[in-house]
């Protein structure tokens, strides 16, 4: 699977930098080739030469050769690669990944990479807990950044905990799978729905609910990933808009819904991951309403339950839900699939930790018409993959 891909790895300031040359020279016999950037501290745990040896070519540290003043292009190297491997990740790197601090070639050529990006991080226990270090990995994960995790274990301090980079076949089989995975949807397309409706009260309110649309972006990135076409029907949120995706801004449920139905007959299936309001105002005032004593009431009416609409004309295209419950989750869910003529729907309660609004992690189970399938806390980036895996194995 790795035969002809052309990886970058980037080795940063880490002890774990040792596990970079097996880490090189495993991809090297898996029929890669390797080119490797390291970081000025890099340099120092692991030498040039081992890694030149085992890349079979000079690695990259500076802009450019002090000798002869020749240039090392980061915008060629991030044109070149079908993917970026940081191993180790490094605290530091992935703040400054985070942030786009650019003062060392590494960072130029993250910036530069047009390629799937990949970190290893590797730190101490709590340097990794902090949440600062989470927060970077957050929004680093939202970029699209695939984080391989570190593993539980004893750290070169000498505590033992989560930070001790994966071991390099683990790293070369998330490599192996990414790829495998990469094509399984080219030529089809998918529709997504993300994020919170709003329905206007006035020009100034509306009702709306807590969701962020993380889910919704994940599944989307996913899916242009294993090479789908991707149309994001997106109500409110605050996500940069994933690369490759085709983005149309459908704040209120009706303009969702007409959105939907629009590009229904079109797509091999839909994701309906949006928090559609079940309610909008019968009228929208067309002047900010002004307060009175006692207490108000505004007329809602009901909105077209999109997924439903979409499940009573499938025709063989796969139609997926989502089930946000607080109680009795199963029950609802499993009505709710039979309802909207669903080919499966991720359940998810609100009395998991770690399932709230707006995190990055969630706590999934897969329901189908045969049975269903729980899956510990996990990112949303990994739910992601597999709510994809599952529409893959139904379209194979
Ligand atoms: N959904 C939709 N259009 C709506 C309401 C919901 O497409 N008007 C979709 C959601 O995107 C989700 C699924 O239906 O995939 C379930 O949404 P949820 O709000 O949990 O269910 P409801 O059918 O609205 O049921 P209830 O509010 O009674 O729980």
């Amino acid at each position: 699977m790795l035969r002809g891909k052309k990886i970058i790895v980037g080795v940063t300031g880490s002890i774990a930098a040792y596990k970079a040359a097996v880490l090189v020279r495993s991809l090297v016999k898996e029929g890669a080739e390797v080119r490797v950037v390291m970081t000025p501290l890099g340099r120092q745990f692991i030498t040039p030469l081992t890694m030149a040896t085992l890349s079979k070519h000079p690695i990259l540290v500076d802009f450019f050769n002090p000798e002869n003043g020749e240039w090392n292009s980061h915008v060629a190297l991030g044109e070149w690669a079908d993917a970026f491997l940081i191993a180790p990740a490094t605290a530091n790197t992935l703040a400054k990944m985070a942030t786009g601090v650019a003062d060392n070639l590494l960072l130029t050529t993250y910036l530069s990479a047009r390629c799937p990006v990949f970190v290893a991080p590797a730190m101490d226990l709590d340097m990794f807990a902090h949440v600062t270090t989470q927060q970077n990995l957050a929004r680093l994960r939202t970029n699209g950044v695939r984080i391989i995790e570190p593993e539980e274990g004893e750290l070169a301090s000498g505590l033992s905990g989560k930070g001790r980079m994966a071991e390099p076949e683990t790293i070369v089989e998330y490599l192996r799978v990414f790829f495998a995975k990469k094509k399984s949807l080219s030529g089809r397309k998918f529709l997504v729905t993300a994020g919170a409706t709003i329905e206007a009260i006035d020009p100034v309110r509306f009702i709306s609910n807590h969701s962020s649309g993380k889910m919704g972006y994940a599944v989307a990135a996913e899916l242009v990933a294993r090479g789908a076409e991707v149309v994001l029907l997106s109500g409110r949120t605050s996500l940069p808009v994933p690369g490759g995706v085709r983005l149309v801004e459908t704040l209120s449920a009706d303009a969702m819904c007409r959105a939907a139905l629009a590009e229904w007959p079109a797509v091999d299936g839909a994701v309906m991951c949006a928090a559609v309001a079940d309610y909008t105002p019968v009228e929208c005032s067309p002047i900010k309403l002004k307060k009175d004593e006692g207490e108000l009431c505004i007329p809602l009416k009901r909105t077209v339950d999109i997924a439903a609409e979409l499940g009573r004309s499938k025709e063989g295209r796969i139609l997926v839900g989502f089930a946000l419950e607080t109680d009795h989750e199963q029950e609802h869910a499993e009505q709710k699939l039979l309802r909207k003529n669903l080919d499966f729907i991720v359940l998810n309660s609100l009395r998991d930790a770690g399932a709230c609004f707006g995190g990055d992690t969630n706590k999934i189970t897969l329901i189908d018409r045969k049975g269903q399938t729980e899956f510990p806390l996990e990112s949303k980036q990994r739910v992601a993959e597999r709510i994809v895996d599952r529409i893959v194995e139904l379209l194979q």
